[in-house]
């Protein structure tokens, strides 16, 4: 009897003492030597509450960027004052973590505070002040950050699937010159910063052709762009992988790098036309638009994670032209798809669910790289 429990005591340890050293690689891993492998954080999760993300970031993930905390709505909640608190308990997170950091975003039509772009009886600046107040914007928080975040979304969402500009305030006042103006703003503070323009539906062909007229206009201008950020706010029909390829590789051609910015894909049915993620375009809450709040069924479940390989195979083919891919979140309980475009949604468009747990389409990324490179 006590051979017996001897044995079984020497088997249970040599069991744990092999799990201990043979740990299951992490997403960020399997991906080394491909590009960054990103999350966006909300500030329950950059500052440590959420222990649960914070568990499976350090895990998985390389790179991180703010959910909403660097957006200038969101540091200039009082004109004229900046709180950088949570800016500032975010970047700590990520330079205590060793994590890539990403700042989104300087210049956007959207979380821009009211009195941005006008005077104090509501009428547009000047273009010589909204100049000004750019420059000291971008100045402020690219320069409080400088050698510390890798790269900026310097200017979000500034052109329409038509090819058009968008006829934000910047534009109004600005025309087309408030992009480069952006650019210089950002280049002269942090000359070694990475600078990215970012939107979403950049696979339209008239919005890309823009895009690419973009990149050529600031290149010839002797600005230095770095990277297109596809945002990738996806559904499960619309982008095909198809024109994503052509998409990326029309970017690369132009001579930039290409990054997912924003990746998450939504298993429910698409109640908007368009696609994409104008914040303003919001739809009614409807409960035919919402049919999984008990549970997404297994079929689509198995659609999804097929699709989502389909996606991350298309991104390791064009590894040489891709930085990194971020996900808008990091489980399905956390993703803005919930309110968005129909607020009180359940979506299920992250790769961990709501417990926490990761979706097949993880497990299966990481036996298939390790598989390749053991
Ligand atoms: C979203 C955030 O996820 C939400 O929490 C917030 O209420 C609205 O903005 N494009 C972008 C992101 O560039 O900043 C947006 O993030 C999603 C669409």
């Amino acid at each position: 009897m006590k051979i017996v429990l001897l044995l079984f005591t020497a088997f249970t340890l040599q069991a744990y003492s092999n799990n201990a050293v043979k740990k299951d690689p992490a997403l960020k891993d399997a991906l080394k030597g491909k590009f960054l492998i990103g999350v966006a954080l909300n500030t329950h999760q950059s500052s440590g509450r959420d222990t649960a993300a914070v568990r499976i970031v350090k895990e998985h993930f390389n790179a991180i960027v703010a959910e909403n905390c660097m957006k200038s709505g969101e540091l200039l909640k009082e004109k004229g004052r900046y709180d950088f608190t949570d800016a500032d308990a975010f970047v700590k997170f990520g330079t205590d973590n060793n994590l890539t950091i990403t700042g989104h975003c300087l210049i956007w039509h959207s979380q821009l505070p009211a009195w941005f772009c006008v005077d104090d009886n509501g009428e547009n600046v000047s273009s010589e002040e909204l100049k000004k107040r750019m420059k000291e914007h971008i100045s402020t928080v690219v320069g409080r950050y400088k050698g510390v975040v890798k790269g900026w979304d310097v200017v979000n969402e500034a052109i329409m699937e038509d090819g058009s500009y968008r006829k934000s305030k910047f534009y109004e006042i600005l025309g087309e010159e408030f992009i480069p103006l952006a650019f210089q703003y950002a280049q002269e503070a942090d000359p070694e910063a990475e600078l990215y323009y970012n939107d979403y539906n950049e696979w339209y062909p008239e919005k890309r052709k823009t895009v690419i007229r973009l990149i050529k206009t600031l290149k010839e201008m002797g600005i230095r762009i770095d990277g297109i950020g596809l945002q990738a706010h996806v559904g499960m029909t619309n982008p095909t992988i198809d024109i994503y390829r052509e998409t990326i590789s029309d970017y690369a051609k132009a001579g930039v790098k290409v990054l997912v910015t924003e990746f998450d894909m939504s298993p429910l049915p698409e109640p908007r036309r368009m696609g994409g993620a104008n914040l303003a375009d919001r739809e009614a809450y409807r409960k035919e638009i919402d049919p999984f709040t008990e549970g997404v069924p297994q079929e689509v479940m198995l659609a999804w994670n097929n699709r989502m390989m389909d996606f991350f195979h298309l991104f390791l083919e064009n590894s040489d032209h891709m930085l990194r891919v971020t996900m808008w979140g990091v489980s399905d309980g956390d993703s803005w798809k919930n309110n968005f475009p129909a607020r009180g949604r359940t979506d299920y468009p992250l790769l961990f669910d709501r417990d926490h747990q990761p979706k097949d389409v993880v497990t299966r990324l990481i036996t298939e790289l390790s598989d390749k490179n053991p």
